[in-house]
Parts: structure tokens; C-alpha cells; sequence
């Protein structure tokens, strides 16, 4: 039997993060929360919690920490840092490096967005949202690259995950709440997940970007209640709901094991369908929509 045959049998473990060392950047609440909850339920020793609140950041590694099914040991850590400023990605990697030589997985996630008209839309709001969205995303991995590349290898690669958005794909909010920064900063980190992957793949870390369509959160709260509430947007997505955590823990969780451990430079959405939908429900007659 040829080596490979024999790995078609070794599936038992293919999601485990068994051990792992995870950063996670807007960790206190929303998408980075559900997405630590994930990574210690897949078997990670540590998950660190960063976003500005110092209350914030311990009142999520408290709730994680009190989860009922963590590995022996595991544990959440909390630091908190403003991820929008290079001396407070300094900060964070500082103090992420008092308690560990390395990191394995980090899901640089902490974004904020803006709505205001055309004709009005600040230049402050739109630097404001590149600045966290964009250029902080690049700080971030950037400054983590050396504890990242510490146990990465070809066979067990370290990971980064980016959070971009179907705004980055499809056409963001329009109208009186348009979200033009936003959009071009999540459209703009698909493209640097795909630069970062060919960069820092030869050092054994995969860069990919995830894709979610609207997750009740703090932040889409508001988009979500002046677009029709969240019962009437399930309506209209192909799947028939929203996001749920499970949704994000399930794909970072896949996104960084050994699942996917020769996938590099993607972006995988997780929003139902609901991007590729939106010219059908455009084109479509009306008796049609109803049915969709
Ligand atoms: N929810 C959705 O429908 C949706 C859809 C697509 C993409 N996304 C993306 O998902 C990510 C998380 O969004 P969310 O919906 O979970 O929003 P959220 O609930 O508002 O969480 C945002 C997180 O980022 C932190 N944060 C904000 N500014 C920060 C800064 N300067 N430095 C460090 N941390 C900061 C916040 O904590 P502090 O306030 O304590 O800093 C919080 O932990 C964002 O990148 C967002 O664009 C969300």
C-alpha cells in the first residue's frame, strides 16, 4: 500500500486544533467570540482575546473560559490593545509573547464600519474604517509573522484567517447609510489574503479570508433593522436564514486545521447564498420572487 493510500485513512483527527496557540483580534464580542468559542471546542491550549475594552475583552475570556468542554488545561487569555494603531499591535504582540514562543493560528478580525451618504460620506469615517480594516490587518500579520513562522511547517502550516464580508464582493449599503469604506476596505483584504498567501507560504503560513453575509452582531444590528429586520432578510436569502456562531466557528475552525491545510489565498463566503442571489431576485418577475 503507497503512502497515500495509507492517509486516506488518518481522517480521525482532520479537524483537531488539538494544542494550538490562537490570537483572536475583536475577540470581546460577535463574530471573534464565536469564533474563540470554536477554537477552544476544537482542542486549542490558548485562545487570546484582544479588542479595546479592557471589561469587554475579560467578561469574553470569563464566558469562554467557563465553557464545559475545554481540553485539559486550555485556556483564554485577555489583552486588551486598539488594534487601529501600530503601537497597539505592538502592544499586543508584546504581551502575547510573555506567555507563549509562538503562534499557530491568528484570526485577524476586528473591523468597524460606517454608513453615511455619497455627498456626504467623511473623509475622517472613510480613513477611519481603511485604517482598522485594511492597513491594521496588515500591521497585524506583519508583526505576527515571526511567532506565526516559529512551529509552521509544510506538513502542519500556521494559519491566518481574515475577516472581509460580502460587501467586499458583491455591492455594499447604498443610499442615505452607504457603506463606500467599508465595501473597498473588505473588497481590499480579499486582495491582500491572496498577495499574503503567495508572500508567506513558502514560510509555512496560509493566509485566507472568510466572507460572512449579515450575522446579528453590535455591528450589523443597525443595517440589519433598517433593511426589513432579520425575519424578513432570512426571506430573502436562498438559505432562508441568517448567520449564526456556529456558521463562523465551523469555517475558521475547518479553515484552520489540517482540513485545509492546502488551501491558501481563498476566500470562502458564508452568508447562504445570499451574494450570488441578488441578481436573481433583480431580474426576476415578480411571481418568481415570490418563490425565491
Ligand atoms: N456581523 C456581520 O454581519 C458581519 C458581516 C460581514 C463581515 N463582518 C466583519 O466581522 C468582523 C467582526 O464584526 P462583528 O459583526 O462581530 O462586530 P462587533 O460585534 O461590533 O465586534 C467588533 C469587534 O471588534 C472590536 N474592535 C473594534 N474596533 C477595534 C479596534 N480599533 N481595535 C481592536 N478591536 C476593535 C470590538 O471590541 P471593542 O469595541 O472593545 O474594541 C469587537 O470585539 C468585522 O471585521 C466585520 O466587518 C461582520
Amino acid at each position: 500500500m503507497s503512502k497515500y493510500e495509507t492517509e486516506l485513512h488518518d481522517f480521525q483527527n482532520i479537524f483537531s486544533l488539538k494544542g494550538k496557540v490562537v490570537v483572536v483580534t475583536g475577540g470581546s464580542r460577535g463574530l471573534g467570540l464565536h469564533a474563540a468559542s470554536g477554537f477552544l471546542q476544537a482542542g486549542a491550549s490558548k485562545v487570546y482575546i484582544t479588542s479595546r475594552k479592557a471589561s469587554a475583552c475579560d467578561s469574553a475570556v470569563a464566558a469562554l473560559n467557563a465553557l464545559p468542554n475545554l481540553s485539559p488545561g486550555a485556556k483564554s487569555i485577555s489583552i486588551p490593545a486598539d488594534s487601529a494603531n501600530i503601537e497597539g499591535v505592538e502592544h499586543l504582540v508584546e504581551e502575547v509573547m510573555k506567555t507563549t514562543d509562538h503562534v499557530d493560528i491568528l484570526f485577524a478580525n476586528a473591523g468597524a464600519t460606517w454608513g453615511e451618504a455619497f455627498d456626504t460620506h467623511p473623509d475622517s469615517a472613510f480613513g477611519k474604517v481603511m485604517d482598522l480594516n485594511v492597513k491594521s490587518v496588515f500591521n497585524t500579520i506583519r508583526l505576527f509573522a515571526p511567532l506565526l513562522q516559529k512551529k509552521g511547517t509544510i506538513e502542519d502550516p500556521s494559519r491566518v484567517i481574515i475577516t472581509a464580508s460580502v460587501a467586499g464582493i458583491g455591492i455594499g449599503s447604498l443610499g442615505k447609510t452607504a457603506t463606500f469604506g467599508y465595501s473597498a476596505s473588505k473588497a481590499a483584504v480579499i486582495h491582500l489574503a491572496k498577495n499574503l498567501a503567495v508572500e508567506l507560504g513558502p514560510r509555512h503560513i496560509l493566509v485566507n479570508a472568510i466572507a460572512p453575509g449579515l450575522f446579528p452582531s453590535k455591528m450589523a444590528s443597525g443595517l440589519i433593522s433598517l433593511t426589513g429586520g432579520e425575519e424578513q432578510l432570512a426571506v430573502s436569502n436562498p438559505s432562508k436564514r441568517l448567520g449564526k456562531p456556529e456558521d463562523i466557528a465551523g469555517l475558521v475552525v475547518f479553515l484552520s486545521s489540517r482540513a485545509s491545510s492546502h488551501v491558501n489565498g481563498a476566500t470562502i463566503t458564508v452568508d447562504g447564498g445570499e451574494v450570488w442571489a441578488r441578481g436573481v431576485m433583480v431580474n426576476a418577475t415578480k411571481e418568481d420572487q415570490a418563490k425565491l
